[in-house]
């Protein structure tokens, strides 16, 4: 079960992780997981619970230890070398007042009302990249050919990044999430020994540096509408922000931003492709999109749990949590839990309400989450007029990764109207 639990590579067989996760759902909601790789956590896979947790912000907190599970060896050697527990500074890894200032400075920014000024923007973006798929004549990989462009290109143009450095800043992103996918990594081998292994991220980390440190001159002297603009002038507590931070700031939101909404895309694609009566209910009554939004994200569940640190003793479905306990959520469980919704297993885009933690919640909820659903709901919106069928036409993959995953490749067939 922990090996499951923590093997990247079981995330490629979605099903079996679903199963272990069933079971300690009914058996075992909230479970220590004692591996000689990582050091021990709770897994907390209930919704009520991760919702509990995430809750109390104050008791649960992001900046005392590692917030992604990492190798015990890993989490040791950046110890050592970044005086922290975290390879960046950046809004996942903060708490309390220092977590609100910061959030404070986009989070106006990421707010529906001012999304929703971009929705042109976005929707000539979505048709370029609608197009272009249409243009390749009935077959694509939906996920490189589609997916992973269309995020990329709307968050990076809100950051302010040019188009022509985008393929830049995937493969960077690529090489964080995805680190331990050997298609995917810049060096997969390196985890075979954490001093490699922690050498290659802080290389990716040290490249995505240079050119943010670029991007903040640049923006204090020729100031523009894009988030860059906002951190790089950003002031805290009366003094320009640090490099650092700045830097820790543009990687969140450069992260975060993209593979994500690549993957819930992928996966309202992938639902769509496989049940031919769906794709005529959602084309005949296209009120039904933003519910097709909501399922594809619980369906997919893109980031798969984030840690939290216990700060006292805590008793959480009769198990007792001590202080500078590590706790897992797993919000690829929470959001199949029979206790919430209906039918987990079955995608129902009619699901009302449809409680999907996806997004996780409380002070860290996901800063950008109306952005991500504006951007699927206006491809949806654009793609699914275009299309006369659609269907899977191949094997389709998942990402191994125990954070970031969704469909790795998604083999379609279609035909256009
Ligand atoms: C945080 C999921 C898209 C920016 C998070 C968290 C989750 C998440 C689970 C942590 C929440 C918590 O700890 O309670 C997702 C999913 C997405 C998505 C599933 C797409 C379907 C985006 C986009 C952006 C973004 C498009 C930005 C453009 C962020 C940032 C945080 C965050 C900056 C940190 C917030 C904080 O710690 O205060 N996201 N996200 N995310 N997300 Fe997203």
């Amino acid at each position: 079960m922990a090996e499951m639990i923590t093997n990247p590579r079981s995330f490629g067989n979605p099903e079996k992780v679903h199963d272990a996760l069933g079971w300690l759902r009914a058996n075992q909601p909230v479970t220590q997981i004692i591996t000689s790789e990582y050091e021990p956590f709770w897994l907390v896979t209930k919704h009520e619970d991760v919702t509990e947790i995430e809750r109390q912000a104050n008791i649960f907190r992001n900046g005392d230890r590692s917030t992604v599970l990492i190798p015990r060896d890993m989490l040791r050697a950046v110890e050592s070398v970044m005086h922290s527990p975290h390879l960046t500074r950046s809004l996942v890894n903060m708490d309390d007042r220092e977590h609100r200032i910061y959030r404070s400075l986009t989070q106006s920014w990421f707010m529906p009302g001012n999304i929703k000024k971009l929705s042109d923007r976005i929707r000539t973006i979505a048709r370029a990249h609608i197009d272009r798929m249409l243009a390749r004549g009935g077959e694509c990989d939906f996920v490189s050919d589609v997916a992973l462009h269309y995020p990329l290109h709307v968050v990076m143009e809100i950051l302010g990044v040019p188009e022509e450095d985008e393929g830049r800043m995937l493969v960077l992103t690529q090489q964080l999430f995805g680190a331990r996918d050997p298609e995917l990594a810049r060096d997969a081998d390196a985890f075979k020994d954490t001093g490699k292994a922690l050498a290659m991220f802080q290389a990716v980390l040290g490249d995505f540096h240079d050119y943010f440190n670029k991007l903040t001159e640049d923006r204090r002297i020729n100031p523009r509408e894009d988030v860059a603009t906002v951190i790089a002038n950003a002031q805290i507590d009366g003094k320009p922000i640090s490099e650092r931070d700045a830097n820790g700031y543009y990687v969140i939101v450069a992260t975060a931003g993209h593979d994500t909404t690549s993957a819930s895309t992928s996966g309202a694609l992938w639902a769509l492709a496989e049940r031919p009566d769906l794709l005529k209910r959602v084309q005949d009554d296209p009120s039904l999109i933003g519910g097709l939004v909501e399922e594809a994200i619980r369906w997919t569940t893109p980031v798969k749990h984030f840690m939290r640190t216990a700060t006292e003793d805590y008793e959480l479905r009769g198990q007792k949590i001590k202080a500078g306990d590590w706790l897992m959520l797993s919000y690829l469980s929470a959001n199949r839990d029979e206790d919430v919704f209906d039918a987990p297993f079955d995608f129902q885009v009619d699901r009302t309400p449809n409680k999907q933690i996806a997004f996780g919640y409380g002070a860290h909820v996901c800063l950008g989450q109306h952005l991500a659903k504006l951007e699927m709901r206006i491809l949806l919106e654009e793609l699914l007029p275009r299309l006369k069928s659609l269907e899977i036409a191949g094997t389709p993959a998942w990402t191994q990764s125990i954070f970031v995953s969704g469909p790795k490749r998604l083999p379609i067939r279609f035909e256009a109207r």
